[in-house]
């Protein structure tokens, strides 16, 4: 993930605990985040978020229309993209996540 895209910049009013990651797998010469290996990722952020006991709920959706730069992920609604997400990223931005969302227990 390039450095400009490694930070979470959350807007106060863009706070949420959703995020959605998406698991779109097209089985064609077009891209798509699950070819890309972000339902290896969305299985990470899910178990880091269930071991950190984080108040977000993981929704897989179906393409954000960001094809070329996935995998990709956001904060809904509203948040901004974390692109080119590789499963080395999840603890960084797991990192990111619990600095901002208030843990459960
Ligand atoms: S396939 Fe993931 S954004 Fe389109």
């Amino acid at each position: 993930m390039p450095d400009e895209q490694k930070k979470l910049k959350i807007q106060p009013e863009q706070q949420s605990n959703k995020l959605a990651i998406c698991v779109n797998k097209r089985f064609s010469d077009k891209p798509s985040c699950g070819m890309r290996g972000s339902i290896e990722i969305a299985n990470a952020m899910e178990s880091g978020i269930t071991e950190r006991k984080l108040d977000i709920q993981v929704e897989r959706i179906i393409c954000f229309g960001m094809c070329t730069q996935g995998p990709s992920m956001r904060l809904i609604p509203g948040g901004d993209f974390f692109r080119q997400v590789k499963i080395e990223d999840v603890s960084n931005i797991l990192d990111q996540l619990e600095r901002i969302i208030v843990s459960q227990e």
